[in-house]
């Protein structure tokens, strides 16, 4: 027996990526010479502003390992400005640093010998993976569009009365939403976090896209159950670092400390410190709270400005989708269009986005990869394929912050954008 067959039943068989799928045939298309509209992948088109940059260019030297919590400075910076943001009380030793949060989902998932993940259905696409990983059983609540793809007070506590388990559960709550564009009121938070409490809920309240919450003076789950909310965060949205991988979490002293040190120690098994040189710069961007908030309030108008246009075209021709609330996504609903898409063989999102890819060069990722039953006709749309570096052109620069919202709605251009959204709806409209 050779050795590839000897291990091949041993193996972890990995889901069907839709990603996956996408990206091949949007390369196939590149390389016919046609055109792509990349709202597919998500990742932010802000450039990290230069002076963070330049901050990582001087430490570049730095070559030391931390601690595997990360920098005491970054830890104390990252306390100040989520204050500063969104009032939160965290004290610089309740954070785990590491090289972005989605290690850290996992570490804490492994943390637990044996759990119950819970999951609103749609979520990002990593955390149920990660659940099987660490050996848990996972699990999926279902939203409704006219719910706004929000978990409901009522769906929880009825899931959890009738639970027969006395597993942990961890609930994984993400707002604004990847990939709804959807957050939750100071009312929704409130009624879930009496569920919570009553059923002691563990939450990873998973915040990555928190400051990119379109209004200012956003509620945050842990405003009504700071003990049992682990927050999750870092620099890839906000600050436009994806690739620059820096992540925390934030893990309150009430789930004690034997919780935390479980969490320390796998993270200390696998993946020792984040970077030291991005954790110095990091430190730069978290302290510069003046800067974060210019190039904060200037990426929330634009985001919110495109997400509006998008949602208002779509609207026009039946596609239903809520605009978005934060973050750069969309969760249009095609269901409108089933008996027309049957027609033609269309059966399922993954069908719908493999053939607007096919057809029009359009890229979007089926609701499916983001626990929709396959049958649901949605899909997720990052509106993302622009020029961020726009913000920080000279007309902006000497622009006050008052005059901020007349510069992005007169001169910011998306055409890319609006070209793809109006091949979509010319091609739905031939349907009919
Ligand atoms: C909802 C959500 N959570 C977590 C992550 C992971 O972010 P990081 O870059 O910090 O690992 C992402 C990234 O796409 C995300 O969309």
């Amino acid at each position: 027996m050779i050795l590839q067959d000897h291990i091949s039943s041993s193996l972890r068989k990995g889901k069907h990526s839709e990603t996956l799928l996408i990206n091949q045939l949007s390369l196939e298309r590149i390389e016919n010479d046609k055109k792509v509209y990349k709202l597919g992948f998500g990742q932010s088109p802000f450039p990290v502003p230069i002076e963070i940059t330049k901050q990582l260019q001087l430490a570049a030297g730095r070559k030391e390992y931390t601690s595997v919590q990360g920098l005491k400075e970054l830890r104390q910076s990252i306390c100040d400005l989520h204050k500063e943001f969104e009032n939160k009380n965290w004290q610089p030793e309740q954070i785990i640093v590491a090289g972005g949060s989605k290690i850290l989902l996992f570490c804490i998932m492994a943390a637990f010998k044996k759990a119950e993940i819970l999951l609103p259905a749609p979520s990002w696409v990593s955390y149920e993976p990660q659940g099987k990983l660490a050996g848990h059983e996972v699990n999926w609540i279902g939203t409704t569009f006219d719910d706004k793809w929000s978990l409901t007070a009522k769906q929880l506590d009825d899931y959890c009365l009738t639970r027969d388990t006395e597993l942990p559960l961890v609930l994984v709550f993400n707002y604004p939403s990847n990939p709804t564009g959807q957050t939750y009121s100071a009312k929704q938070l409130s009624d879930l976090s009496k569920v919570m409490k009553k059923h002691k809920i563990i939450v990873i309240a998973d915040e990555i896209y928190s400051l990119l919450t379109f209004k200012n003076n956003y509620p945050t789950l842990s405003d009504y159950y700071p003990e049992g909310c682990i927050v999750s965060s870092g620099l890839s949205k906000w600050c436009g670092a994806g690739g620059w991988r820096l992540g925390f979490h934030y893990i309150p002293k009430e789930l004690g400390e034997d919780f935390k040190q479980a969490v320390i120690g796998v993270a200390s098994e696998t993946y020792s410190c984040a970077p030291t040189p991005i954790q110095v710069a990091a430190t730069y961007a978290y302290r510069n709270m003046d800067e974060a908030r210019i190039f904060l309030n200037r990426q929330k108008r634009v985001l919110n400005q495109i997400s509006q246009y998008v949602a208002q075209e779509l609207n026009q021709i039946n596609i239903f989708t809520h605009t978005a609330q934060g973050g750069f996504y969309l969760f249009p609903d095609f269901g409108h269009y089933r008996v027309s898409l049957e027609r033609i063989n269309i059966y399922s999102g993954e069908d719908l986005t493999a053939r607007l890819m096919n057809e029009i060069g359009v890229a979007l990722l089926p609701g499916s990869a983001f626990g929709m039953p396959p049958n649901s006709l949605t899909a997720r749309l990052a509106f993302v394929d622009f020029d961020g570096s726009q913000i920080f052109s000279d007309d902006i620069k000497e622009l006050g912050n008052n005059n901020e919202e007349s510069y992005t709605s007169a001169q910011f251009e998306f055409n890319k954008i609006k070209e793809g959204i109006k091949n979509l709806c010319e091609w739905f409209d031939k349907l009919n």
